[in-house]
């Protein structure tokens, strides 16, 4: 079938082209290259080069008549989603309702909308949070993605497009820039391959739930399988503090870099966990990678990469 998928060049969603394009699907990307790297398109997917804040999207989506679309594409950077609200908003609001009307007016049969399971949530009243949990979100960014599901649902109950929003914990593994939400890991894997101290904000008891990226593949090709029902968490149910995380990545590292703590970071959440069951019943979905087996794996990429550089 046909999927359009936005933010196809990004860290995530070229992971998923590459497995929908691996399924034998036609898969057409759009993406304006922003934090996406070219290197990352798959060579057997169609590329628009387009921002999703341009109108133009929306025609371009109606002519490509895709029967899925996937929406990836976002401003997913929290920092900067507070000092640009508007620049966010742009993106992640404007943008994606852009790309609903075009999945609309297209005649897609199901939108698959990537939404957040830390920042949606924000701090957390029950641990871990289900998808029923209260969204009160302290980020910009959490705002946009929370008004991204409620769109989405307005476009199911006006125009009966069905739509899964996958609430994504922390992804790391392979291609992560270090910018991300879960940026930490692709931080920690540089410098410890480069042999340097890594720092760990305040006391490190911060918590959050890593997912390994192959996870979150197997999920999207789920959805195309089962029937769509809004919001669905997609994480691990697992909490791991930074002190941890930093444990078993010098242990897949095998590197010595030293571990300091500095100032903490003023407004960071402190626990993010997802309960995954609703993916399990509707999506047939659980995570298969433990942790210290997708640290290795990412690890090890990283290291061929700068091998190559
Ligand atoms: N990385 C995580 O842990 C995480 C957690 C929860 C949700 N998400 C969501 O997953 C999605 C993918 O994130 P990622 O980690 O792969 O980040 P990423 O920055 O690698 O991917 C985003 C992609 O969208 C593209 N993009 C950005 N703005 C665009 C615009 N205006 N028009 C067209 N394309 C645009 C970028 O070029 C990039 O290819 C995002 O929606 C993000 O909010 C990520």
């Amino acid at each position: 079938m046909k999927i359009l998928v936005t933010g196809g060049a990004g860290f995530i969603g070229s992971h998923v082209v590459d497995a929908y394009v691996a399924a034998g699907h036609e898969v057409v990307v759009v993406d304006d290259l922003s934090t996406g790297k070219r290197e990352n398109l798959n060579p057997k997917a169609k590329f628009h080069q387009v921002d999703v804040q341009d109108p133009r999207v929306i025609e371009l989506i109606r002519d490509e008549r895709p029967a899925v679309v996937n929406l990836h594409a976002a401003q997913m950077d929290v920092r900067r989603s507070v000092a640009d609200p508007v620049f966010d908003a742009r993106t992640n609001i404007i943008g994606l309702i852009q790309c609903l009307e075009g999945a609309r007016k297209a005649n897609a049969r199901r939108v698959i909308f990537v939404s957040s399971g830390g920042a949606a949530y924000g701090e957390q009243e029950a641990f871990p949070a289900p998808e029923t949990h209260p969204t009160n979100p302290v980020s910009p960014y959490g705002v946009s993605k929370r008004a991204g599901e409620l769109y989405a649902f307005f476009y199911r109950a006006e125009y009966q497009l069905p739509f899964f929003a996958l609430r994504y914990a922390n992804v790391y593994g392979p291609r992560q820039d270090p910018h991300g939400e879960a940026g930490v890991v692709a931080i920690f894997a540089g410098k410890m391959l480069r042999g340097e101290p890594i720092t760990v904000n305040g006391d490190g008891k911060q918590t959050r739930d890593y997912v390994f990226v192959g996870d979150v593949v197997q999920a999207n090709l789920a959805t195309l399988e089962h029937e769509p029902c809004g919001a669905v968490n997609v994480g691990t149910g697992v909490e791991t503090d930074v002190n941890r995380l930093a444990e078993l990545m010098l242990q897949a590292s095998g590197s010595a870099s030293q571990v300091k703590h500095g100032p903490a970071k003023q407004g960071e959440q402190r626990r993010s966990v997802i309960d995954c069951t609703k993916a399990a019943e509707r999506l047939g979905w659980r995570p298969t990678v433990p942790l210290a087996e997708g640290l290795r794996r990412t690890v090890d990429w990283f290291r061929t990469r700068a091998g190559k550089a």
